[in-house]
């Protein structure tokens, strides 16, 4: 057997000779005309990986954004390497440095946690001069983010043929709360567009209100929607060498966050939605996709049960899906071995109606353990389950510490804090997360590095009143 063994493996390295032969050959022929090689791309770089740059090394960013949406984009754009600028009104800054404040004199969290890894230049966008010196920044960048409300940007006079004409390979991304239509003009926040997007009356339980979810969908959501349109404007640009609109509505960006519900009122039309508990309770569906408490998704049918602990702590609860290729092990567990064969349990079709007692039986299972054990014991049978994870639990979790999900930084007048570092890996582009900043605290840097004004310029520009808060401070200064 093993000379056998041996040899086939002689054969396959005979093989492998004439083939590499073979390679050597091809190599050595003319590339077809039509064929570049490489496609055009540099050679492969001989750098270790993550030793190469960042993946948006050298792309600027004039970041014209507040409170969330747009944060959140060009945070991410950051992480990547990008150089964002951030451009805030003198003395006031964006808005949310004073929201929700917890240290006394220091930016909230709400501004540091979206903030990193940008500079901070204040420029009053209405003064003669501190238009002037956006000029230079609209020709020194590649893409300009905004989330100003509808009409806010062109009343600064920065509108798409302005900025086109300054700099014609310049992207201009916009968040809004709805694209063209009746409510176009208006002033959109998180909520709203939760509402308006259809994740809103799709969440929650069937007997209550609507529900707004904790995770921002409709400002990081769409945040998110706008970083990969710039991208993708971005690669555009290397072939059409200009730049473009690229607009991202919250409406839209929490659709495509729901859309799964926009299949369900489709489905309506063919019959009731069978994986959702409310078909197995007899309850007659309405006209529209109705709310769906905890059911699972994904046609797997799911819910949240208690786990030990659960009469004093919120969060002792896990999710259990009854994936039918493992019904037969969660029959085990939960000491129901007889319903493998029962044939009001054994098939899914069977068990839809008897959904709410099948997960009140496997709750009584639940009850009687950690939320962690529960996860331990049923990973061990490739049953999927999810424990509910307060926010404590989260921050203080090492793995997610460990591959610089939550990171800590920390900022010179509020001391440490926490935030969400990058929450895509990439294996040639490594996120260092790196403080917010202080209002202004780049204003001469740019001014003199980036846009190579001189000392005597930068005294008069100083003295304009274009950098520096007004006498009064801004109404907003109060929020
Ligand atoms: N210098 C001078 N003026 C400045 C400035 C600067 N550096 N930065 C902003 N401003 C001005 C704007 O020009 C605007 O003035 P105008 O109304 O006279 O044109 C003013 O500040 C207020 O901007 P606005 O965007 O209207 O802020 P707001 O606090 O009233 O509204 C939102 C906030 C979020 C509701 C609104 O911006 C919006 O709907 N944005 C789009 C949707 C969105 O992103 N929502 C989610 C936010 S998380």
């Amino acid at each position: 057997m093993a000379k056998k063994a041996k040899k086939s493996k002689t054969k396959v390295k005979a093989k492998s000779k004439a083939a590499s032969k073979k390679v050597v050959k091809l190599k050595a022929k003319k590339p077809a005309a039509t064929a570049k090689a490489g496609n055009g791309l540099p050679k492969p770089s001989s750098r270790p990986y993550g030793a190469a740059g960042k993946a948006l090394d050298g792309v600027k960013i004039l970041d014209f954004t507040h409170v969330q949406s747009g944060p959140t984009c060009t945070q991410l754009l950051a992480y990547m390497g990008a150089d964002c600028i951030k451009v805030e009104r003198p003395g006031v800054g964006d808005i949310t440095r004073g929201q929700l404040r917890d240290v006394k004199g220091a930016d909230s969290l709400y501004f540091t946690m979206l903030n990193g890894n940008k500079r901070s230049i204040t420029i009053d966008s209405k003064h003669p001069k501190g238009k002037e010196i956006l000029e230079r920044l609209i020709k020194h960048c590649d893409v300009l983010v905004e989330n100003f409300a509808p009409g806010a940007l062109d009343r600064m006079g920065l509108t798409w043929d302005y900025i086109h004409k300054t700099n014609p390979r310049m992207i201009v991304a916009s968040v809004k709360g709805f694209g063209p239509g009746p409510y176009e003009d208006c002033k959109v926040y998180e909520n709203v567009a939760q509402c308006t997007g259809g994740a809103a009356s799709t969440t929650g339980f069937r007997e209550g209100p609507p529900l707004v979810t904790g995770a921002q969908i409709g400002d990081s959501g769409t945040g998110l929607h706008l970083a990969f349109g710039i991208c993708a404007a971005l690669y555009q640009r290397t072939r059409t060498g200009r730049g473009q609109k690229v607009f991202a509505a919250m409406q839209d960006g929490v659709l495509n966050l729901a859309r799964v519900k926009l299949r369900d009122q489709q489905r309506l039309a063919h019959g009731p939605l069978t994986e959702y508990s409310q078909y197995g309770e007899g309850i007659p569906f309405g006209s529209a996709t109705p709310r769906a408490g905890n059911d699972s998704g994904g046609g797997q049918p799911g819910w949240i049960l208690k786990c030990k602990g659960w009469e004093s702590d919120p969060d002792a609860y896990i999710y259990f899906i009854t994936q039918a290729p493992v019904w037969e092990a969660i029959c085990d567990l939960i000491g129901k071995p007889e319903w493998k064969t029962d044939p009001d349990y054994a098939k899914p079709p069977a068990r839809l109606p008897r959904l709410k007692s099948i997960f009140a039986t496997i709750e009584e299972w639940t009850k009687t353990k950690t939320k962690f054990e529960v996860m331990d014991i049923c990973n061990q049978h490739d049953i999927p389950v999810g424990p509910i994870l307060s926010m404590k639990e989260i921050a203080e979790e090492k793995s997610l510490r460990d591959t610089g999900t939550v990171v800590e930084v920390d900022h010179p007048t509020r001391g440490k804090y926490l935030t969400v570092g990058n929450p895509v890996k990439m294996s040639d582009s490594v996120t260092e997360v790196k403080r917010s900043p202080l209002l202004g605290e780049h204003t001469e840097e740019i001014l003199t590095k980036v846009l190579g004004y001189s000392a005597k310029e930068l005294e008069e520009i100083k003295t304009s009143g274009a950098i520096t808060p007004p006498d009064k401070p801004a109404k907003a200064e109060a929020a």
